[in-house]
């Protein structure tokens, strides 16, 4: 595999993106009708297939073609104790600063100057004071106090203490106290590891940058157990695993990188991360990081709950608390690395061609099927074409307007194949294949064309 490297992106790429998501069906502002819901999105008809998509092949990648990992769905609303054990009552905050003037407030790190401290490094005493506030310039910044991001809310119809639940902040907790489950019903021994897909809630004091910080996200997280001795090899082997995946799925090499966390910076679970970083148009951010978490969650799980979470190997004949070596990537973020990497502009005759060149496994529309016209005597041989395609994978008809800005249309939502029925095919009952990227052309059998593509497809798995 040859790694793609970036064209320079426009200036204004950020703005771009959000103007073609919202254009075109890939995100809308959440309640928009009423003003919206800060940081709040709506995956519109486009943005759910390519959401979908994303989800399809990690899972694909992370289970169905690994011997060594299964999967789970667990639920979102979770016993309180798993909170206290994992640590996220005590330990999942930010550093959060009120302006005593204007009222606003401030992620300690997101103020000018506070960048001397290390990520997660605690401000020094009267630190503060010599930071003026982003947004009125006086120096009437309170201490920083740790504010909790979790989501509290109520089960059952009484409000009170007892009956306090937590919208799970990360999706993981559901594996460590279902590791048992997993472990018996699929007679696995170590290592192996149990996948999720859903939905983590954080209550971001400074959400923003489109989907890259949102309050409401999805996230893709793989736990791999193993035993202790073990893990920095499987650390190492995940990081690796990771990084290659986004390269085979096309995102530019030159926008991808490794970031160690430093000490300050590690979780309280945590003895290793690194993160994977794309360069967004407001920096080089995570968007998928991998932990080493040791046995801290078996640990405390089994410590919280009083039941026995050590595994014993029958080949070293030991009995331990597995280590974890977490693989969390955000599905949000990394939508939003495929929709940034795959926008290109290209000068074409007098106009600039916008082309959204996604990896054709991730394309919302594998296809669209174009009658060169209206006409009644090309519709039903289009219809049928479009009949035919779509059994296969989500295929667009469009017959409105010129064949360009048609072509134009689907390059903007990055469809890999666009199908022309012309009054031709009424005779030779073939059709023209145009392709994205090169923009070749080729006439094809129509009998083929379903089997073309999906070969295609097929050879790209
Ligand atoms: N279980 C470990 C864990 O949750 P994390 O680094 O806090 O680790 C993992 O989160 C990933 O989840 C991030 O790399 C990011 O892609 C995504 N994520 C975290 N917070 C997010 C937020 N507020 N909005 C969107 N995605 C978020």
């Amino acid at each position: 595999m040859v790694a793609a490297t970036s064209e320079a992106a426009p200036a204004d790429l950020f703005d771009k993106i959000i103007s073609l998501s919202k254009r075109r069906g890939f995100v809308f502002p959440s309640s928009e009708i009423y003003g919206g819901l800060s940081s709040c999105w709506d995956y519109g008809p486009l943005g759910v297939e390519l959401k979908n998509n994303v989800k399809a092949a990690w899972w694909r990648a992370m289970t169905q073609l690994r011997d060594d990992v299964v999967g789970l769905d667990a639920s979102i609303l979770m016993h309180p104790t798993v909170w206290h054990a994992s640590g996220h009552v005590e330990n999942f905050t930010d550093p959060l600063v009120d302006c005593r003037n204007c009222k606003q407030r401030f992620r300690l790190d997101q103020i000018p100057g506070a960048e001397v401290l290390e990520p997660g490094e605690p401000a020094p005493e009267g630190f503060v004071a010599g930071l003026a506030c982003p947004n009125c310039g006086e120096h009437q910044l309170t201490s920083p106090r740790q504010f909790n991001l979790m989501f509290k809310t109520f089960m059952g119809p009484v409000e009170e203490d007892a009956a306090t639940v937590f919208l799970r902040p990360e999706t993981c907790q559901g594996i460590y106290v279902n590791f048992e489950n997993v472990r018996v019903t699929t007679r696995r021994k170590l290592p192996f590891g149990v996948a999720q897909i859903g939905k983590a809630f954080r209550n971001e004091i400074t959400p923003g940058n489109f989907i890259f910080r949102t309050r409401e996200f999805e996230q893709m997280e793989q736990q791999f157990f193993c035993a202790p001795a073990e893990a920095e090899q499987w650390f190492q082997h995940w990081r690796k695993v990771r990084m290659e995946y986004y390269l085979g799925f096309g995102v530019a090499a030159d926008r991808l990188r490794y970031r160690q966390h430093g000490k300050h910076e590690l979780a309280h679970y945590a003895a290793a991360a690194e993160d994977i970083e794309y360069l967004f148009p407001f920096g080089w951010k995570e968007f998928e990081g991998i932990h080493n978490r040791t046995d801290y969650d078996l640990r405390r799980h089994s410590q919280f709950s009083g039941k026995d979470l050590s595994y014993f190997d029958e080949t070293t004949r030991e009995r331990y608390t597995p280590y974890i070596v977490e693989t969390s990537a955000g599905c949000d973020r990394s939508l939003f690395v495929f929709l940034l990497d795959a926008y290109h502009e290209e000068p074409d005759k007098d106009e600039t061609r916008v082309v959204m060149r996604f990896h054709p496994l991730l394309a919302p529309y594998k296809a669209a099927v174009l009658p060169l016209s209206k006409k009644p005597e090309l519709a039903a041989l289009s219809r049928s074409v479009h009949g035919q395609l779509r059994r296969f994978f989500p295929t667009d008809y469009d017959e409105t307007q010129s064949i360009g800005r048609r072509y134009r249309r689907q390059d903007e939502i990055g469809t890999p194949w666009c199908v022309t029925v012309d009054f031709e095919s009424l005779n030779d009952q073939a059709v023209t294949i145009r392709d994205r990227d090169t923009m070749l052309q080729e006439r094809v059998p129509i009998p083929e064309v379903a089997g073309l593509l999906r070969s295609r497809l097929d050879a790209l798995l």
